[in-house]
Order: structure tokens, then sequence, then C-alpha cells
């Protein structure tokens, strides 16, 4: 998002009260930002390849209706990896065509509902394989089905996010003892096996590792096909895993490059003969975000100020809990939502929830910050205010879609309502409240 943007957005929301009444803090969407990051996702494949490519949102990284819904105008689908990730991508009108359903603990139901709608299934291990086998509806299902293999070839720098490790959870470990062989028996066993899906990782994965990860499906697709003696393997999925720059406004690397860099490592996969499958999350949204919240108070501990502010870990819980992996950026701003100037002071920014570990940044060079100022936190679109952690019972925040109407008028749209107390009790069980006190 560009400076002059995010101001606008800033003075915008302060100017017709966003963050008063309720909870002072409210994630912001940038509409139009979206819509560019789609079309260059589009683009970027367009160029690199004739063959058909579905380009499926993990839902994980926004899950949201009216973002699914927003996204589907521009021609995304969805990847659900959960039944409440389907259910959301249902709600938002994406075909079922349009949509994937990966995770590596699908039960049974999820695996028939998803059969029964004709939504495409990545298969994570023999047992889930089996258990397909055995389901009537698979026989009869328009499901595309896939097999998801792990290539083993290594982690990034965030080892929580790296799927393609010689032990991670995740797909067919295609380089353990007899593991190959039997991923291309079970394709020649079953011509229902159509696609192979590859996720080697998200943020902090070297490009020219995911790039090894694609080939290696795509060695193993002419592998299969040359063992069946015709086209078997008709599709690939690779994945999403582009990572964001969360140190500056540019988006970068671009799906340009990622696209071409993938050409270029695998020309095969882009010569027209294979389908493709994306699931990009992170890089088609975190940068379209933007969290505001006031600073609650203005404090000074052992020397060094504290701006206790309404956002933590509730809407940064990946930050507040490994901030070296994911540190965020600060802006200041007063009262009146104008960026804040004065000297730089080192300052910590702490979130609401009652562990002492509950901070956005800490000794981050700012401009002082003041009771009632106003902090946003630009890249958070992905994970963060979108994806709640409800610690110490504090409420989802409010989303809001802005357009920016000219150089200096913005307007926003209602995207999800703040939860309210009452609701959150609701959820907490009171409709039950007496349920532990016995007969
Ligand atoms: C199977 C799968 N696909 C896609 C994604 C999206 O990754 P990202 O948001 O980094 O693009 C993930 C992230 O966890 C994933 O596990």
């Amino acid at each position: 998002m560009r400076p002059e943007l995010r101001d606008l957005a800033v003075r915008t929301a302060v100017e017709q009260g966003l963050l008063s009444g309720g909870p002072p803090v409210v994630g912001l969407l940038d509409v139009a930002g979206i819509r560019a990051s789609a079309a260059a996702l589009r683009r970027a494949f367009a160029a690199v390849t004739t063959a058909p490519v579905l380009h499926a949102f993990a839902v994980k990284a926004a899950p949201l209706v009216p973002v699914l819904a927003l996204l589907r105008s521009e021609g995304i689908g969805a990847e659900a990896a959960s039944p409440g990730e389907l259910a959301l991508a249902r709600a938002a009108g994406i075909e079922p065509a349009r949509t994937v359903l990966d995770s590596p603990a699908k039960t049974e139901d999820e695996l028939r509902e998803a059969l029964a709608l004709g939504v495409a299934v990545n298969a994570d291990n023999p047992q889930e394989l089996a258990l397909l086998d055995a389901l009537p509806a698979a026989a009869a299902s328009a499901s595309p089905l896939g097999l998801r293999v792990n290539p083993q070839l290594g982690g990034g720098s965030i080892g929580a996010l790296s799927t393609a490790t010689a032990t991670s959870k995740f797909g067919f470990a295609l380089a353990d003892p007899g593991a190959r062989e039997r991923v291309v028996r079970a394709f020649l066993d079953r011509p229902r096996l159509t696609r192979l899906h590859v996720h080697s990782g998200s943020q902090g994965m070297a490009l020219t590792r995911m790039a090894e990860g694609v080939r290696a499906v795509y060695e193993l697709a002419e592998e299969i096909n040359a063992a069946a003696g015709r086209r078997r393997v008709d599709t690939v999925d690779i994945g999403g895993g582009l990572p964001v720059d969360f140190t500056g406004d540019d988006h970068t690397p671009t799906y340009e490059e990622y696209a071409r860099l993938m050409k270029k490592h695998v020309p095969g996969l882009f010569d027209g003969r294979y389908g493709l499958v994306t699931e990009f999350g992170r890089s088609l949204i975190a940068k379209h975000g933007l969290l505001l919240a006031r600073v609650e108070y203005a404090k000074t501990a052992g020397g060094r100020p504290i701006a206790v502010t309404h956002a933590g870990v509730q809407v940064a819980t990946r930050t507040v809990y490994d901030p070296v992996s994911w540190p965020l950026r600060v802006f200041a701003y007063d009262a009146a939502g104008r960026p804040r100037t004065g000297p730089p002071v080192a300052q910590d920014i702490a979130g609401p929830a009652c562990f002492a570990g509950d901070l956005i940044a800490e000794r981050r060079a700012l401009p002082l910050l003041e009771r009632g100022d106003v902090i946003a936190l630009p890249d958070t679109g992905a994970y963060c205010f979108t994806s709640h952690y409800g610690y110490n019972s504090l409420p989802r925040v409010a989303v809001r879609g802005f357009t920016a109407d000219g150089p200096d008028r913005m307007s926003f749209t209602l995207v999800r309502e703040a939860q309210s107390v009452e609701l959150l009790v609701a959820e907490a069980g009171a409709e039950h409240r007496d349920a532990l006190l016995g007969t």
C-alpha cells in the first residue's frame, strides 16, 4: 500500500469514527489493491502457459466471505483446508469446480461432502487414499483426485511453515525408501487419480527451493505418465507460498518473477501439456491489509516508553509469539489521524492481552506515542486480523474494505462486524451455564 493511501485511510477512518465506540481497533482492506494483485497473478501465468490454470486462493490467509467473493469476481477460486473453509468458499459462491480441498486430516464425512460437491481433493497419505478407494461416492464423483507429495528437499527460514522437510507431516514423503514406487503404483492402479500436488512451504522459502519442489513433482508426473503409457497425470497443483516483503511497500518478489522462474526451472510443466493449480494466500492479500488501533495509555517502565494499544496477540498472533520471524512495521499517527512527527524514541508497542510478551514491537524507534494516538500496522491483510485468536476473550475486530474515491476521499464498506460482548458470551457456552453443576 502506497504511503499516501495509508495516510488517507488512517485519516478518513478516524474522521468517520471507525475507531470510536467499541474497542478502538479495526482491520482495513484495500479493495482495488486486492483486485490488482489478482489480476497480476492471472497475467503472470497467462504469460507462461497456454494450458488452463486455476488460481485457488488459500482461504486460511483471509477467511472472510466478502474477500472470497471479491477474489471470485477476479477469476480466483479457493483452496480450503477444513470444513469451515470449504463452507466459506461455498458461501462466497465459489464453484466446486474452482475449489480444491487439502488438509492432512480430512474425515470421512469431509471426503464424502467434497466428493458429492465435485470439489478437487488432494489425498495426503496412503490411509486417506485407501479411504477414498472404499467410498462408493468416489467412483461416481466429478471431483478430480490428486496426491500431495512432499519432495523432502529441506525447509526455509521459518520451521513452522516449512512443509518439504524430511519429516514434515504433509503429503506422501517421496524420498522415503520405496515411496516413489508406491506413488507410481497408486496412479497405475487408480485411473481416477489425475493430479499431483506440492506445497513446499510458505513465507521464508527460497524461490529456487520452491522451484526444485515443483520440478520434483513434474518429474514424477512424467514418470507416471510414461509408466501408464498415456497421460494419467493431467494437472499439477504447485501450491502457494510466494513470500511477502514485510519491510517495505513494494510487492517483491512479483508473480511475474515467480512464474518466469518456474518456467525457467521446469519448462516442461509450462509447455501446455499440463493444467496448473496455484494456491497463493499471503501474497494476494497481505500487503492490502492495514490494522489501526488507538493508544489507550502511554507509560514508562524502567525508563522505557510503552504505548499500550488495542492491537496485540488477538490480531497479530504470529508476530507476538514469534517476533523474529514475523516483524511488522508500525506507523504513528496523532489522535486526528495525521502522521505523528517528532524525534524517534525507542518504545514498546504493547497489546491489550494479559501476558508480558503481548508486544507488537519492542524498542521501536518512532515519534513518541501519546494517549489517544493511532498506530497503523501495514501488511496485515493475511493471517492477522482475519485469523482471530481468542485469548483473554478479546473480541474479533471489525473488518472494512476501503476504496479511494479521489486523492482526498475514501469510502468504507463493512466486511465483518466486530464481535459483540453478547456474542462472545454466547459463544462461551452461556446457554449451558449450569451444565457442570450436577443435577
Ligand atoms: C497446502 C497449502 N496451500 C497454500 C497455502 C498458502 O500459502 P501462502 O499463504 O504462503 O501462499 C498453504 C499455507 O499454509 C498451504 O498449506
